[in-house]
């Protein structure tokens, strides 16, 4: 019978559905210290793996394993390497954090453009009469954005944005013009061009050799003073050091960060003092919603392989 360890605990719905499959033993592993993984995990056949890091040294030492599946999209937390030269399979929940993410950047859209954190600020010291003296807000309506990386959270964007009546381009060089104009989008070809038109810029991309630092002081020179930058993708996209200079130099008007260079990052990082950053810590799918829907993926991969009818689209293309 094949034994799956639950690295860190998942939504009870999810231990629920381990709880009631007899074909399967479970064990939940609390301490993902690097020496108790690798004291436990080689007698298990599947993992289930939050944010707990597996390095060569885990990975190598896992003899029965055969399936690692990730709960959420990312696996920068798993030697990609070692996952090969044992020939597991690497599963994400593909189905699952989309919707949360595409409210959570329209949340820091609507948030940002409207300054609500400081018309609530003065509300309840009193000074209700500032508003006049605070900078006006901005409409989203007729207002242009840039989508980077079309992929399943770009997709569940974009109708969001043109709810709003926004006007919505994409920057994506492995997506077909036809599928983004199927979703009523516009294909963007040069980027650094279209930076100087935008009014908003959501990153959807993966980080990667390519996208490191794609958006850096040069192109943020070039931007609108007044627009605005949301990053809920990965740390890195967008260069912290230079996009807090370009909002302390009113080169734009401000950002919204979910994800950091280093997370989580340093407490002296001067990014923090940005008054002019909404920031929220890597939480963009912790709805209780998408928690439940990530962790029962996370389960039926793992069964979903064991039963031989797991969705190629859930492995990752190593
Ligand atoms: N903040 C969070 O909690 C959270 C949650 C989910 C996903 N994410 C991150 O968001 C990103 C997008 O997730 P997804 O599920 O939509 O991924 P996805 O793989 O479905 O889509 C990524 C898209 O990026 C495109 N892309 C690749 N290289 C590019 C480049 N150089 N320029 C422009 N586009 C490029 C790909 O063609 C693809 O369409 C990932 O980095 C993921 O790790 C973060």
């Amino acid at each position: 019978m094949p034994k799956v360890a639950v690295i860190k605990s998942i939504h009870p719905s999810a231990i629920k559905l381990l709880k009631n499959n007899s074909k399967f033993e479970f064990e939940v592993i609390e301490d993902f210290s690097k020496e108790n993984l690798i004291k436990k995990l080689p007698s298990f056949d599947a993992v289930t793996l939050k944010t707990a890091k597996l390095d060569n040294e885990i990975i190598n030492n896992c003899k029965k394993l055969k399936i690692i599946s990730r709960h959420g999209v990312g696996f920068d937390n798993v030697d990609i390497n070692a996952v090969k030269t044992n020939n597991i399979t690497l599963t994400i929940t593909t189905n699952s954090n989309a919707t949360a993410v595409s409210e959570h950047v329209m949340f820091m859209i609507l948030n940002i453009s409207k300054g609500i954190n400081v018309y609530d600020k003065i509300v309840r010291e009193g000074q209700f009469l500032d508003r006049n003296k605070i900078d006006k807000s901005f409409e989203l309506w007729n207002k242009k954005i840039l989508i980077v990386g079309f992929g399943r959270v770009g997709k569940s964007l974009i109708s969001k944005c043109q709810a709003f009546g926004m006007k919505v381009y994409v920057y994506d060089p492995f997506i077909d013009k036809k599928i983004i104009e199927n979703f009523k989008g516009t294909k963007i070809d040069d980027l650094n061009e279209f930076l100087k038109e935008t009014d908003y810029i959501s990153i959807h991309a993966p980080l990667n050799e390519e996208t490191k630092n794609l958006i850096n002081i040069s192109n943020l020179r070039t931007m609108k003073k007044s627009s605005i930058i949301i990053n809920t993708s990965r740390g890195g996209i967008v260069n912290e050091k230079d996009l807090n200079e370009a909002l302390n130099k009113g080169l734009i008007h401000g950002a919204g960060l979910d994800v950091f260079e280093k997370e989580p990052p340093d407490k002296n990082n001067p990014l923090l003092k940005n008054k002019r950053i909404l920031f929220s810590p890597h939480s963009a799918t912790f709805t209780n919603e998408c928690m439940e829907r990530m962790g029962v993926e996370t389960v039926e991969n793992i069964f979903d392989f064991f039963e031989k009818k797991l969705d190629k689209s859930k492995i990752v293309k190593l």
